[in-house]
């Protein structure tokens, strides 16, 4: 079977209405607007209403996606749900939301925990998928929740996250050499300690105790993930471009995750490559875990800023740590 190139047919995403201000969040913890600004250039960010879902929020940005290609829900068979906040811990969020859009029972449907990094590593194995000819349209989905896992008493984690969503649609195209060019996935599972969640596992289950000391939050040892995301990022994002032959200059937009403003500087500083050839919209929704790349991918299209012949690199890095990086030409 000849290789079928992986295109990305629409884009698009979602956010809660809900808009919650550094200047808000300093009157509930001890931090403030200078502060959060400064070390991670975060403004503000949404958090989902009490009833909205993940998956809530992953159908507004498919719908969105479906509309761009012009496509229907019944034209996709396979769902990927890149997220650590599904609905619930069992079934997959993909089921939820195959449900609520309408997809045909004739489509696969699962979830990736990948943590941030996790909508690169669903593209890459939706497009795997796709170009083996067994499966036709995908949305590739990236959407999280975080509001309810942050640990809103702890003022080093709770002003870098929000809620939002983000999906594409893949198919193919007989045009070769476009869409999706190439990945490189990986992680350092001996950082597990660096960002997690310590309860709500099979290891640890939830307790009444756990709740209490808020197990159920996550916990990040900020300074040292900082140091490792930048680092990781930097060589994710040398591997995939020499594999492909091309110098960081060619590349004319990077869409990398939205952790901090500084991470994305330090980049753009190792790369050699002036921050407009930076996607940014960390300061108006902080970091939303897997659903930051499709978000921050969706908002450049639609604002011009990528056009047919571009190459584009996305670079994430997560808990795990897992760190991932891909190329696409339009
Ligand atoms: O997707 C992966 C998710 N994680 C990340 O990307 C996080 C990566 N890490 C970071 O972005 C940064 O490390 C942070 C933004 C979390 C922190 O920035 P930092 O420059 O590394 O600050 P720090 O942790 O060294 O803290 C400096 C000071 C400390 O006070 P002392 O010990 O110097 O007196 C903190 O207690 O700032 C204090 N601090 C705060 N002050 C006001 C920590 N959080 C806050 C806060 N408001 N929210």
């Amino acid at each position: 079977m000849p290789t079928r190139s992986t295109v990305i047919l629409g884009t698009g995403s979602y956010a809660p209405e809900r808009v919650l201000t550094n200047a808000e969040l300093s009157t509930k913890v001890d931090t403030s607007d200078e502060w959060i600004l400064s070390r991670s250039g975060i403004r503000e960010r949404r958090i989902a209403a009490p009833g909205e879902a993940m998956s809530d929020m992953a159908v507004a940005a498919s719908r969105r996606a479906l509309e761009n290609a012009g496509l229907k829900a019944t034209d996709i068979d396979l769902i990927v749900v890149a997220t650590m906040t599904a609905d619930l811990p069992m079934p997959a969020a993909a089921c939820i939301i195959q449900h609520k859009l309408g997809v045909s029972s004739n489509a696969a449907c699962f979830d990736i925990n990948a943590a941030c990094s996790g909508f690169v590593y669903a593209l890459d194995t939706a497009c795997a998928m796709i170009s083996s000819g067994r499966y036709q349209k995908a949305l590739v989905i990236g959407a999280e929740k975080l509001s309810p896992i942050v640990d809103w008493q702890d003022r080093t984690t709770c002003v870098l996250f929000g809620d939002g969503a983000g999906a594409v649609v893949i198919g193919t195209s007989d045009q070769p050499n476009i869409g999706l060019l190439g990945t490189k996935l990986g992680a350092f599972g001996d950082s597990v300690d660096l960002l997690y969640i310590s309860h709500g596992g099979s290891s640890s289950p939830t307790t009444p105790e756990s709740i209490a000391a808020r197990g159920h939050c996550m916990k990040m040892k900020g300074k040292e993930v900082f140091k490792l995301a930048v680092r990781v990022m930097d060589e994710a994002a040398r591997d995939i471009l020499e594999q492909h032959q091309l110098r960081a200059d060619q590349i004319s937009l990077v869409i990398p995750h939205q952790a901090n403003l500084r991470i994305i500087e330090a980049i753009s500083q190792y790369l050699e490559l002036p921050m407009e050839r930076f996607f940014v919209n960390v300061d108006r929704y902080g970091n939303t875990s897997a659903a930051s790349i499709p978000i921050a991918l969706d908002e450049a299209r639609r604002s011009g800023r990528i056009k047919p012949g571009d190459v584009n690199l996305l670079v994430a890095f997560g808990a795990g740590l897992t760190y991932g990086s891909a190329l696409i030409r339009w």
